[in-house]
């Protein structure tokens, strides 16, 4: 990853389609001192996104666009040169980046994904860990690359499984893990 030009921060974008509890962990993240990120931009798919009260909340331009159209992603994709974007980090993000989007920002767009990949791409993951029997599960950021789910992993965190475990509790559990493992993950890209 591209090294930190001077004292400035890197400009950042987080794309979210529902809570926004990374995101509102990313912004905190974001003010403390040894941050190397700024956000500057919120994305959503989603209109209703419960998250997009943080862009308020914290004085952040949003932007939000359904994703169906062709154009949109084009759209974007000059929205993020014009505010100079240098990194994107996916947090709760439900819609799939098309692989010219992804090409566009090669190398410097993370996920958060709440299993430990490779195992339990894609959806629902947590019901998937239990049905299965599974001793542990987890999180990991990686880098986003065309293939769902599949890009280089940056970091993990693996978390045992209790045995009243329901999905919303295993969810819950994990997500406070996501809370300490993305900004570990963005440290860790810059070499901090
Ligand atoms: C998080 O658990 C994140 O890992 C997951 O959605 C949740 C969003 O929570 N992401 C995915 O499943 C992506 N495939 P949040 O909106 O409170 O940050």
């Amino acid at each position: 990853m591209a090294l930190l030009t001077g004292n400035k921060k890197i400009k950042t974008a987080v794309f979210i389609s529902g809570t926004g509890s990374n995101l509102k962990n990313l912004i905190q993240f974001s003010k403390t001192k040894k941050s190397p990120i700024l956000i500057d931009l919120i994305i959503s798919n989603n209109f209703k996104s419960k998250g997009l009260r943080f862009a308020k909340i914290f004085k952040i331009k949003k932007k939000i666009l359904t994703f169906k159209k062709k154009t949109d992603e084009k759209k974007l994709i000059r929205v993020l040169k014009e505010e100079k974007i240098n990194l994107i980090c996916l947090a709760g993000f439900m819609k799939i980046l098309s692989r010219n989007f992804i090409k566009s920002f090669k190398g410097k767009i993370l996920n958060i994904h709440p299993s430990l990949l490779p195992n339990y791409k894609g959806l629902n993951t947590h019901t998937r860990v239990l049905i299965n029997k599974e001793k542990y599960t987890g999180c990991t950021v990686h880098f986003v690359s065309p293939k769902l789910d599949n890009g280089k992993i940056i970091i993990q965190k693996k978390i045992k499984i209790k045995k009243n475990d329901t999905p919303k509790k295993l969810a819950k559990r994990v997500l406070i893990e996501e809370h300490k493992l993305y900004p570990k993950a963005i440290l860790k890209i810059f070499n901090l």
